[in-house]
């Protein structure tokens, strides 16, 4: 199976926008990621609500948007209307998880969890028969070009395993620092979906540079 690659739009020109939503739609990508920060989960805040429905009217595939905002909930449904597909929330973000999830589900989105280096997969094991994706953090979110943290790839097996214990049907993303050397083996160790930001929009190629993600042996 050909992974699932989602170029994070961070790390494209903002002052080019339409053309590069333009390009990623001419690509063998397969999703829009879209990172929100909000200043205060995060020490860093990217865009909101504006240039989320700018994205939207150009865009012709799924945009996945990862919510690294606190009190999630109060904008989920704001959130689908811009048109997000998928909705991921961060685990540290959420006292109330499993209704946070029911609340993204209730919107027709799909629903994401997403988990920062220092959480283990563990504190998962009551709700990932509920998700459809958990996005492994394998660098500390709020800032694109990061170096990918290694302990990433055992958490990817431990993910893997709950999942087939609990028969759930969560897809796993890698979110951070991906590039073309660390994804053979993100795939190997079970990643269903890639998102890739600096190592896309850096590239002198980037139709290039997706098409061989989406390629590799
Ligand atoms: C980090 C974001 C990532 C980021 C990835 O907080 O969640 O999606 O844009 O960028 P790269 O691929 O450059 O690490
Ligand atoms: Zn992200």
């Amino acid at each position: 199976m050909k992974p699932i690659i989602a170029p994070s739009v961070l790390a494209s020109d903002f002052a080019n926008l339409q053309s590069e939503v333009e390009m990623l739609n001419a690509s063998q990508a397969d999703w829009l990621h879209i990172d929100i920060m909000d200043g205060r989960f995060v020490p860093n805040i990217s865009f909101g609500f504006p240039v989320l429905q700018a994205i939207q009217r150009h865009a012709k595939k799924p945009l996945d948007v990862h919510l690294m905002i606190v009190e999630p909930e109060l904008y989920i449904e704001q959130f689908r209307e811009a048109g997000a597909e998928i909705i991921t929330v961060h685990y540290e973000a959420c006292n109330h998880l499993h209704r946070t999830i029911q609340q993204i589900k209730a919107t027709g989105a799909k629903a994401g969890i997403a988990l920062n280096p220092h959480t283990s997969v563990q504190l998962l094991d009551d709700v990932i028969a509920d998700v459809d994706l958990v996005c492994i953090m394998s660098v500390n979110p709020g800032f694109g070009g990061q170096k990918f943290i290694e302990n990433t790839y055992r958490k990817i097996e431990a993910l893997k395993n709950l999942i087939i214990s609990r028969n759930s049907q969560a897809l796993i993303e890698i979110d951070g620092g991906v590039n073309q050397q660390n994804a053979p083996l993100l795939l190997e160790k079970g990643a269903d979906a890639l998102v890739a930001g600096s190592f896309v929009f850096n590239s002198t190629d980037p139709l290039q540079t997706i098409a061989n993600l989406k390629n590799q042996a």
